[in-house]
């Protein structure tokens, strides 16, 4: 069984939505940690609740990215994670992590990438005035939400829509989406062949 560590800064709904795809075996890994950069994220009470071990801290407390990311390294070892999942992580992954996890960290994005990456991904779609937006999941590089794609989803912008009914309808996708796309790479026999294959794509 593929052990996955799930990375968060916030509400965390779509690791919610990842546990509850473990729990009903939709989803067939389990998550061995949920890593989370603050410490005041609602994130870590949904962890506790479904007794998922949590490694919080505050990048403020280190003298820079890569002597947090080597303590993070540590616990992955730890709980013997194999693959990282970035749900709502709002930090670039730095050297330390990209190269022991390479091509084994993906992210969920909220809009149809390379459009409107960063912060705000749904509010720049909504400003912008498109008609079509959505999501993405990729696999994870340097760069800001610039990785190979994996999957991609629309969602209509609808007459009347707010900022906020979109950002729901594209919520629920998300919920759908990355489960079932993380069922698809962790079942394949992930070898380097295979996802070298994906992130050439
Ligand atoms: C999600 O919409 C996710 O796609 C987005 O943050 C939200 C987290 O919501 N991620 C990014 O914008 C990454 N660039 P959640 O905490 O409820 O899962």
């Amino acid at each position: 069984m593929r052990k996955i560590a799930v990375f968060a800064s916030g509400s965390g709904s779509n690791f919610e939505s990842i546990a509850e795809a473990v729990q009903g075996n939709k989803l067939q890994a389990e998550i061995g940690l949920l890593v989370c950069d603050n410490p005041k994220a609602y994130v870590i009470q949904r962890a506790k609740q479904k007794q998922i071990p949590v490694f919080v801290f505050s990048p403020k407390d280190y003298e820079s990215k890569e002597a947090f990311e080597t303590i993070i390294l540590r616990k992955l070892a730890e709980y013997r994670v194999d693959f990282i999942v970035l749900a709502g992580y709002m930090r670039l992954i730095g050297s330390t992590l990209l190269s022991a996890y390479t091509k084994r960290i993906v992210n969920i994005h909220p809009s149809l990438l390379p459009s409107f990456p960063g912060k705000d991904a749904i509010g720049q779609a909504f400003h912008a005035g498109v008609k079509v937006t959505g999501v993405t999941v990729h696999f994870v590089d340097a760069g800001m939400d610039t990785g190979p794609i994996i999957a991609q989803k629309a969602v209509d912008v609808l007459n009347g829509d707010t900022r906020e009914t979109l950002q729901s309808r594209i919520q629920e996708v998300e919920h759908l989406l990355y489960p079932a796309v993380l069922q698809e790479l962790l079942q394949k026999e992930f070898t380097e062949g295979f996802l070298e294959c994906l992130s050439e794509r």
